[in-house]
């Protein structure tokens, strides 16, 4: 291997001390506790999975945080009528729906049911649209931590040809907007385009989150590029593999994220930063 790992364990270890510093800073002023919400939806076990590290992240941060866990049967004024309540409490300073949401419910209308500023996911489309006009508030969480990490590895994507591969409102489409806020020349592939290998091959940096193992063939991949993989997919013998192949890819890129240990420690990081973050603006509103 040739390729330079990015740690996200490590990155993400950082940030949680850091703001678990910043929190106890908070209490000793008198100031409150950050509160976070969660929702989730049904018995999907990865959607369980990911809650239960969020709310652990909160307890190792000093946060509150309040789980509600709804059957897949709720319905979207059931569902609707929680956010509302969430949005009113003083103690809770951020709000997330885990997703996907059942088919029966309406899940742009739920994300837009949450307070903006309580939008520690940063989907609302209002967080999206300033996003988009690059005057970021509250910033998805992994395109964020995916941005935080690249800083601690002193990569500075200004002028860098980025290819983000997937379309999705939770990882592509911000992850673009990022990259454009930082400089980059950014190309989008999707499950229409026809010349990914071509793409991927032009690619300085590329970011891939489409939930397909091994997608991204590592011979495709330029000599010295970037690679992050957002993929976390889970292979019949139960082990977790990226969108990228790993083994050739890290022999042809510069730096590579692992999978797992690479981006998903950073989304749980990159949410308790938003919740602080938005506890903070929250005070300064009362
Ligand atoms: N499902 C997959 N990723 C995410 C995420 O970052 N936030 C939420 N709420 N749901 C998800």
């Amino acid at each position: 291997m040739s390729a330079r790992l990015i740690d996200g364990n490590k990155i993400s270890l950082e940030l949680r001390t850091q703001l678990k510093a910043q929190v106890a800073q908070r209490v000793e002023q008198g100031l409150s506790q950050p509160g976070l919400a969660v929702i989730l939806v049904g018995e999907d076990p990865a959607s369980a999975v990911y809650v239960e590290k969020k709310v652990k992240a909160c307890e190792e941060i000093g946060f509150n945080s309040q789980k509600v866990v709804f059957p897949k049967s709720v319905s979207q004024e059931e569902l609707i009528a929680q956010i509302e309540q969430f949005n009113k409490d003083n103690n809770i300073h951020g709000i997330l729906v885990q997703l996907p949401l059942p088919a029966h419910i309406d899940a742009s209308q739920v994300l837009e049911t949450i307070r903006a500023d309580k939008d520690v996911d940063g989907f609302h489309p209002y967080n999206i649209g300033r996003l988009t006009q690059r005057i970021p508030q509250l910033r998805p969480c992994t395109p964020f931590g995916i941005m935080i990490m690249l800083e601690s590895c002193d990569i500075d994507v200004k002028g860098m040809n980025c290819l983000v591969v997937g379309a999705s409102n939770i990882v592509g489409r911000p992850m673009a907007m990022e990259l454009l806020l930082a400089g980059a020349t950014v190309t989008i592939c999707h499950k229409f385009t026809t010349d990914l290998a071509e793409h991927v091959s032009r690619a300085d940096m590329l970011v891939v989150g489409v939930g397909i193992p091994h997608l991204v063939k590592g011979e495709w991949i330029k000599p010295g590029a970037i690679v992050i993989d957002v993929g976390i997919n889970r292979l019949e013998d139960g082990s977790l593999t990226g969108d990228v192949e790993f083994e050739v890819a890290s022999q042809k890129a510069s730096w590579i994220t692992p999978v797992p240990g690479g981006v998903g420690p950073m989304t749980v990081a990159t949410l308790m930063k938003n919740t602080l973050l938005a506890a903070e603006k929250l005070d300064n509103k009362s």
